[in-house]
This record gives C-alpha cells, sequence and structure tokens, in this order.
C-alpha cells in the first residue's frame, strides 16, 4: 500500500505551486461568528471583543446537570480534552470510535459553540500497537488516524491540536514514537495530512512552557516560523498556559512571545490555561486574588492581541481538574464563581 505521506508530496508541491502557500493567504479572522445571543457574561464578554471564552470538556461529563449549565451559560467553545486522543478514538487499528467525542461536538453545534480537536498526535495516551512498527507502516499509521479522524469532523470542528509538546523543555526534540521513527518532518507531514482532509479547519501546533520569552519559547518559535516559510498548511500555535499564581512569565514576556507569533502570520491561543494555587501563602481570600490576578492579567493580553482568537481553560470547575486537589480553575466545585472568575470577566470587559 502507497504511504500517503510519500503520494501527497507530490501531490502538495502541485497545490503550493497552485498558489496554496499559506504564507501568502490571509488567514481566516480569528474568530468566526459566536452568536450574539449567547447568555452568560463571559460569553457575552467574549463575544464584544471577538474572543472565544472555552473549556476542556469531557463527554462523560455532559450527564451532569451543573455541569452542563455552566458551560452552555458561560462558553462559546470546546476544546475535547481527551476522547480524541488516539487511545480512546482509534483503540486499534482503523478501529475508530467516536461516540463520545461525537457527543460533545453535537453537544456544541447545538449551543453554538466552536470545537477545537485535541490532539492528533501527542506521545501521551496512543495505543500500544503503534509500538515496533517500520517506518513505513507508522506513516501509514499517522496518515490513517488523522485522516480518520478529521475527516470524521470535516466541516464541524474549527480547529485542531495536530500535533501537542513535540518538544523537550530544553527545546530539543521530544523523543517520541513519530520522532523516532519518521524523524524531524512528521510534523509539517502531520498539518499536511490534516489539511488536505479538512482545508478549512484551522490547524495549531499546542505547547506548554513556550509562554513568555525563553529558551522553549524560541524553539517554538523557531519550529513555525520554519513550517510556515516551508509553506505547511500551519494556521496558530497554542500557548498551554498551565501557570502558578505562585509564579509566571511576566506580561511583557508573554505579550512580546504572543506578538512575534502572531508577526510571522499566525494565531496565537491559549489553550489550556489553569492557575495553581500550589505554593502560594497568605489567606485563602489572598491566595484566590493572586489567582484573580493572574488570569486577569493573562486573558488581558489576549484581548490586547488582534492576533489571539481566544482563552480556552483546561475545565471551569475545581471539581473536575487534572491538578486536583489543587483549585485551579474558574468555578468552586459547588459551581459556585470564585475571585478568578471575575478576573477574566474584567479583562474580557476592559476593566
Ligand atoms: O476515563 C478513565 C476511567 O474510566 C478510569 O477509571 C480512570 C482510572 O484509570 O482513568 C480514566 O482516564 C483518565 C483520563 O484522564 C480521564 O480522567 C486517564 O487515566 C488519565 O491519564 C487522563 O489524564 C489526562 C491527561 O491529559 C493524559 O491524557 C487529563 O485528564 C488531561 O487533563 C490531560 O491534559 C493534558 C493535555 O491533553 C495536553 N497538555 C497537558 C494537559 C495536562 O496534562
Amino acid at each position: 500500500m502507497t504511504v500517503l505521506f510519500a503520494r501527497l508530496a507530490p501531490v502538495l508541491v502541485v497545490v503550493t505551486l497552485a498558489g496554496c502557500d499559506r504564507s501568502t493567504a490571509t488567514s481566516p479572522s480569528p474568530v468566526t461568528s459566536i452568536p450574539s445571543s449567547s447568555s452568560g457574561p463571559l460569553r457575552t464578554a467574549g463575544s464584544a471583543v471577538n474572543k472565544l471564552v472555552g473549556a476542556a470538556v469531557q463527554a462523560g461529563l455532559l450527564s451532569d446537570a451543573s455541569y452542563r449549565t455552566v458551560l452552555d451559560r458561560e462558553f462559546s467553545a470546546i476544546t475535547t480534552e481527551n476522547d480524541l486522543k488516539w487511545a480512546n478514538v482509534e483503540p486499534v487499528p482503523g478501529g475508530f470510535d467516536f461516540a463520545s467525542a461525537d457527543a460533545i461536538v453535537g453537544h456544541a453545534s447545538a449551543f453554538g459553540m466552536q470545537v477545537k480537536g485535541h490532539t492528533l498526535l501527542w506521545h501521551q495516551q496512543i495505543p500500544g500497537w503503534l509500538d515496533g512498527l517500520s517506518p513505513d507502516a507508522l506513516r501509514q499509521a499517522v496518515t490513517d488516524h488523522i485522516q480518520g479522524v478529521v475527516g470524521h469532523y470535516r466541516g464541524r470542528v474549527r480547529a485542531w491540536d495536530v500535533v501537542n509538546e513535540a518538544l523537550n523543555d530544553d527545546g530539543s526534540w521530544r523523543d517520541t514514537v513519530f520522532w523516532r521513527g519518521l524523524g524531524d518532518s512528521y510534523v509539517a507531514d502531520a498539518f499536511r495530512v490534516a489539511h488536505a482532509a479538512d482545508p478549512g479547519a484551522l490547524l495549531f501546533y499546542n505547547d506548554y512552557g513556550a509562554e513568555g520569552l525563553g529558551g522553549k519559547a524560541d524553539r517554538v518559535y523557531a519550529l513555525v516560523r520554519d513550517l510556515k516559510a516551508a509553506g505547511v498548511p500551519i494556521d496558530g500555535v497554542g500557548l498551554q498556559m498551565h501557570i502558578s499564581a505562585a509564579g509566571r512569565p511576566s506580561d511583557a514576556s508573554i505579550g512580546a512571545n504572543m506578538r512575534r507569533l502572531a508577526d510571522l502570520g499566525l494565531l496565537v491561543t491559549i489553550s489550556e490555561m489553569d492557575v495553581q494555587l500550589a505554593g502560594v501563602g497568605g489567606t485563602q481570600a489572598e491566595r484566590l486574588d493572586a489567582q484573580r490576578a493572574a488570569y486577569h492579567s493573562v486573558v488581558a493580553l489576549c484581548v490586547a492581541e488582534p492576533r489571539c482568537d481566544g482563552v480556552t481553560f483546561w475545565g471551569f470547575t475545581d471539581a473536575h481538574t487534572w491538578l486536583a486537589p489543587d483549585l485551579p480553575l474558574l468555578f468552586d466545585v459547588q459551581y459556585q464563581p470564585k475571585p478568578a472568575y471575575s478576573g477574566v470577566l474584567d479583562a474580557l470587559s476592559g476593566r
């Protein structure tokens, strides 16, 4: 069976020569059609400044009425937290299980929310059958996976985290099954296959620890700069923003990093924000206020950056967070808004 990557390359050359080079194409406007009818304060404030306000969602939580009430009231975008990770959506070769992700996409559609599919290639939550494949077999598996998943949601998912966390903290290539088997070019090839599967979807590179200027951020910048220069169909960078109220990159550093990425013609998105309280001293009120200030600062930076398309929080209630028992999110375990919520609303409202 011919490997699509090899098959695709000649087609890509033709397509690129035909003027599909994204580096000259005008990127889609950062945010499309946030329904003005949305009711909640966050959605409304975000819509007023053309920013998506998103939350990572797990399908299993949609059966919880309290969860749905806050999600549907406050958020204009959803990122699939786990339901589209490879091990969950293609547990056996060619055996796709879209049921849970379909529930998320269907819910988002019913409530006018944009969807970001997370994530096509990541070194975690990958199925065991990928181990030991030959390079050709791995290329085919990657091609089939991306085509299968992106193709299934063609026209229904606004954006994809095509490759997640390909770099180590020191900026070197992460030693993943994809890098070992396919080499440095696996990133570019993944974007090309995803674009072919849904030319209308926005394609992002997503990573953590690259929010403010510095070693890893410089490496992410170089990676996406080179992808753009090569005509690879990349549209944006996700800055995960898993930070702490005890210490984080400065506003100036984050703002400058966002701006230089935007100057490449890319969108920037805050893709997985949460603000840990661990290590923050003082009374609980003081700690929660420090968290509020961190949320306010980062969201204000996105509002100020025209090519920042929005902020997605990695969950929205402390009842469901990967950081438990920390309390990193906007709503408490009883779904009541915390000072962090006010920080986000104030930033979206220009206060
Ligand atoms: O759903 C099963 C459940 O049936 C089972 O009983 C339980 C215990 O084994 O596991 C449950 O699955 C867990 C899943 O979260 C849902 O809770 C997985 O074991 C666990 O590994 C998974 O963790 C997720 C993690 O990525 C690894 O995929 C976190 O929820 C998720 O928040 C986290 O998100 C990542 C982003 O994808 C990438 N950026 C970093 C971020 C934080 O690590």
